[in-house]
């Protein structure tokens, strides 16, 4: 299987997601393809001078960036499409634009942030920032809902059945999607904490599961249990991270979830979002509002590292031209909402 990228590389003391779209100037894909593509050369530059620190960098690539770009004649990955967006009779999850994911992930901030600045310095005016979050470690992996957050990520082998596509043309990519969610935490802290574990399904001192005769159906891991009529369980690969400021009230998770098959997380999200059955919808929406979403492909580190050097020759000259009309705008602000784009 040609080499995956960084993708098992697991939670670290800090993190940065960073979306991106090609501005429109004149060769602007084609730059944004040559930094995204050889991305691994500035990881080395920057993470070998502190390699304990084990900086890495994901790329994901948006579904129209990928017809773009991709070499002629080369297929579309299966599942590679924009976000959809969730209804639910209550909430729902917007889809919001991207052409390429830099997943930032290294257990010192400031080379998730070096990393970040000479990426930005690269791709200059070749791209419109949609979304850039700085995420932290908070105590053994919480959520800023005061939960631990992580704990059923398969691991090992399991964990890379569950990310890692595992034959065809896309052997050793995945898909990732992200969702920039902030909390109310006034209304989650006015719940009793028995009340809050009903709504996650695990107690919140000490982490376990709540047993089965009391785990309610509507529970946050109930709701993202998906068994197969043949008992067979899909999973995913999530490495949430909390961020946030403070003084402006913006407090959040951002979810990034890896996954082999991408219809995995969609079936989570319409689980969470929809309710199953339809209107028992996970709780933790009452208090967390989503504001963005996006979808993106992973390549494999050898197909990301080749596609500079096979795309297509019209490229350089191609100009994506505005956003696609549409893309769902996010919903409006909760009261620690901020805009999708607003420093955190
Ligand atoms: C489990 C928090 C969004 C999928 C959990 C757990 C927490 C948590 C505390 C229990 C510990 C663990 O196993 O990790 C959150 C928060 C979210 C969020 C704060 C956003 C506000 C999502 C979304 C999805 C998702 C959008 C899927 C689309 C899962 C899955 C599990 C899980 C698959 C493991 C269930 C199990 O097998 O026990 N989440 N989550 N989460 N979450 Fe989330």
């Amino acid at each position: 299987m040609p080499e995956p990228q960084a993708v098992l590389g697991g939670l670290t003391e800090s993190a940065v997601f960073l979306v991106v779209s090609a501005s429109g100037v004149p060769g602007s894909r084609a730059r944004l393809l040559d930094v995204a593509s050889s991305v691994n050369d500035l990881v080395r530059a920057v993470g070998f001078r502190q390699a304990a620190a084990g900086l890495t960098c994901v790329v994901g690539l948006g579904s129209s960036f990928w017809d773009a770009v991709r070499p002629p004649g080369a297929p579309r990955p299966e599942g590679l499409h924009p976000f959809r967006a969730v209804h639910g009779a209550v909430h729902d999850a917007p889809s919001t634009p991207g052409d390429v994911l830099f997943h930032v992930r290294a257990d010192r901030a400031d080379l998730t942030f070096e990393l970040t600045r000479q990426l930005m310095a690269a791709l200059g005016d070749a791209v419109r920032v949609e979304d850039h979050v700085t995420g932290f470690r908070y105590f053994d992996s919480r959520d800023l809902l005061g939960f631990v957050d992580g704990t059923e990520n398969p691991t090992g082998r399991a964990a890379v059945g569950a990310a890692i596509i595992p034959d065809g043309p896309f052997a050793g990519g995945s898909h990732v999607v992200v969702q920039k969610y902030v909390h109310d935490l006034a209304a989650w802290g006015a719940l009793p904490v028995e009340a809050q574990e009903r709504v996650i399904g695990r107690t919140k001192l000490d982490d376990v599961e709540l047993p089965d005769d009391v785990q309610p159906p509507d529970s946050h891991v109930s709701l993202n249990t998906i068994v197969e009529e043949d008992g067979t369980e899909r999973d995913v690969l999530r490495d949430n991270m909390a961020f946030g400021d403070p003084a402006a009230g913006v407090l959040g998770t951002y979810y990034i979830a890896y996954a082999a098959d991408v219809g995995v997380v969609e079936r989570m999200l319409d689980r969470m979002f929809v309710g199953s059955p339809p209107g028992r919808y996970d709780r933790i929406l009452d208090v967390s509002t989503p504001l963005t979403g996006t979808s993106f492909f992973v390549p494999s580190l050898d197909l990301l590292e080749s596609l500079a050097a096979d795309a297509p020759d019209a490229l350089d000259a191609a100009d994506p031209g505005p956003p696609p009309a549409d893309a769902t705008p996010p919903p409006a602000a909760a009261p620690t909402a901020s805009p999708a784009t607003a420093p955190a």
